[in-house]
């Protein structure tokens, strides 16, 4: 039997055209994945921290279209007047439209019903969760305002796919003013069992927006599950909710059942996000990512050469088991859980001083929500009284780098670690436990990875954590660390084989899949005239230089 052809950007275009033929792709999302921020004097691009843009952008430079986000960079006005952009800078591929939000809809819509409503709820954090204010307005506003700024961009016939929590209406609003659009939602986060949702006071307005859709997408089953038991228990006989959606299927993600509601029929399946695999491991071989990721360990006093991670001691240098964490600064990621495990694992095991230490990276997030400052806090505060404790002249358990590191320094970390620690309390997904993996071309590596990351669906031959359960976590860091080599070869050997399959492309193909299939895909016709003037990429990319003064071309 031979084995299956891997999907890469060049068959998903084709997979595109062939089952959509005509249409073009719109992805709306909340994060853009490029941000135009001012240096000292001039612009520079950035790219935003978290999995979302960091997964789509290769699929979109694969298939081209249009991106419609938030415009959140300080300097992204000042780079174009219609709020049109080429991206990525240096060879672009596809177009960025902007949507400009006021700092009052910032406040209510994204720091307010997103993440002190939505994103707790859905990560079973209901002690979070923040009733008080009249934040649902501005989600709703700036929902419809996506939702227009999207039918400014569509053509009759295309494919307009809409991303995660942030705006669960923007399927309802966009079909009510473009019934001729295929629509279809990825939600990237948990979606919680009815016990938790039932506590959001907008429930079923939230399930209406989403059941504007042709078809949702879910990261695990469980979640597909969860969603279609909310809406049955929230909309009761105004829909009719099936659970024969058929099951796993290679090509087409996991179908979990349909809605028949007003509009007609909506899809619902699973379909778990992934890497660019093969971009992560070449960048991880390059010289470049071992170089920086050196760089960085040197500073924070480690040696790092060809014989691994060392620990200098006088003239001598002795072997040090690196682990390494990354992670936005986010309560869901288990971070203070993590240091509560370390400290457990070194006061268990104190022979382990100086043999074993951790490189936690955290990148600030959501810094406008004071959870998250207080979190910042609590994490440097812990990080601390665990170094005081268990600490000697030349070593400590913990090394702290906080802020956002580039992806080729990430992989350089990765493969110089020994193990990789994924602790999340609750994640969707977790796009660090794939890259790790995809970084370990040597074939050696441990990845310790949380029961309730919805990766923990996929990769198992991870060493599964409760990171809840101190003693248990800090046992699993043993493990690790004690694995036979044989053993650790086999584990990574079957984790690369299932990533490198499954890597982005294919599970774009997969959702693309399931779209062509629906009824709606082959009925909607295609738009005859080409798309508006402004889509037309110019000939030959011209670099831009911006400067505070003016734009030097
Ligand atoms: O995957 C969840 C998510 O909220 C994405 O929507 C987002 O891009 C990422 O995490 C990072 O969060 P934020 O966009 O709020 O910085």
């Amino acid at each position: 039997m031979t084995a299956p052809e891997r999907w890469d950007a060049a068959r998903v275009r084709q997979l595109f055209r062939d089952t959509l033929p005509g249409r073009n792709l719109v992805v709306v999302s909340n994060r853009e994945p490029y941000q135009h921020v001012w240096g000292d004097s001039e612009v520079r691009v950035d790219r935003p921290a978290g999995g979302l843009t960091a997964a789509l952008d290769p699929v979109l430079q694969g298939i081209g279209g249009t991106w419609v986000a938030w415009g959140s960079g300080d300097a992204d006005r000042a780079v174009s007047a219609n709020g049109i952009v080429w991206v990525p800078p240096e060879n672009p591929g596809y177009r960025l439209k902007r949507v400009w939000l006021s700092p009052r809809e910032v406040r209510g819509y994204y720091e307010g019903y997103s993440n002190r409503v939505l994103w707790p709820l859905c990560h079973l954090l209901i002690e979070r969760v923040d009733l008080s204010e009249a934040w649902w307005k501005h989600y709703a506003q700036v929902n419809r305002r996506f939702a227009v700024e999207t039918a400014g961009v569509a053509r009759p016939g295309d494919v307009v796919w809409v991303h995660d929590y942030q705006l669960a209406l923007v399927p309802l609003f966009l079909r009510s003013r473009c019934p001729q659009v295929l629509i279809c939602s990825f939600w990237h986060i948990p979606w919680p069992p009815h016990a938790a949702f039932r506590f959001c006071p907008q429930a079923s307005q939230i399930i209406k927006g989403l059941l504007g859709c042709d078809l949702i997408g879910f990261q695990t089953p469980e979640y597909a599950v969860s969603f279609l038991e909310c809406v049955e228990k929230e909309l009761g006989d105004a829909c009719q909710v099936s659970y024969d959606g058929g099951g796993p299927d290679p090509d087409s993600g996991w179908a979990a059942g349909q809605v028949r509601w007003q509009h007609g029929t909506v899809a619902v399946g699973a379909f778990p996000i992934s890497i660019d695999y093969d971009a992560f491991a070449a960048m991880a071989l390059s010289r470049d990512a071992l170089a920086a990721a050196r760089r960085i360990l040197r500073r924070l006093g480690l040696a790092a050469g060809a014989a691994g991670v060392r620990l200098r001691k006088g003239n001598t240098l002795q072997p040090l088991a690196l682990g390494i964490a990354v992670d936005r600064l986010d309560y869901t990621k288990g971070i203070l859980e993590r240091l509560a495990a370390l400290d457990r694992f070194f006061s268990d095991n104190p022979h382990y001083r100086e043999k074993v230490a951790v490189v936690q990276v955290v990148a600030p997030s959501r810094t406008g929500i004071p959870d998250y400052r207080r979190l910042r806090q609590q994490v440097s505060s812990m990080m601390d009284e665990l170094n005081q404790r268990h600490r000697t002249e030349i070593w400590q358990p913990v090394y702290s780098i906080d802020h956002k590191l580039g992806p080729v320094t990430l992989a350089g970390l990765y493969r110089l670690a020994d193990f990789a620690i994924v602790s999340s309390v609750y994640d969707g997904m977790n796009l660090v436990a794939k890259e790790f993996v995809a970084a370990r071309s040597d074939g050696d590596g441990v990845l310790l990875l949380s029961k309730t990351a919805g990766a923990a669906a996929e990769l198992e031959q991870a060493i599964p954590i409760n990171p809840l359960d101190p003693a248990g976590f800090a046992a699993a860091i043993r493990t690790a660390l004690e694995m036979p080599a044989e053993e650790r070869r086999r584990r990574m050997a079957a984790l690369r084989a299932y990533v490198s399959e499954h890597n982005i492309y294919h599970w774009v193909a997969s959702f693309l899949r399931a779209l062509g299939s629906l009824p709606a895909a082959s009925s909607l016709p295609v738009a005859s005239s080409p798309a508006g003037a402004d889509v037309t990429q110019p000939a030959v990319p011209r670099p831009v230089r911006h400067t505070r003064a003016g734009v030097n071309r």
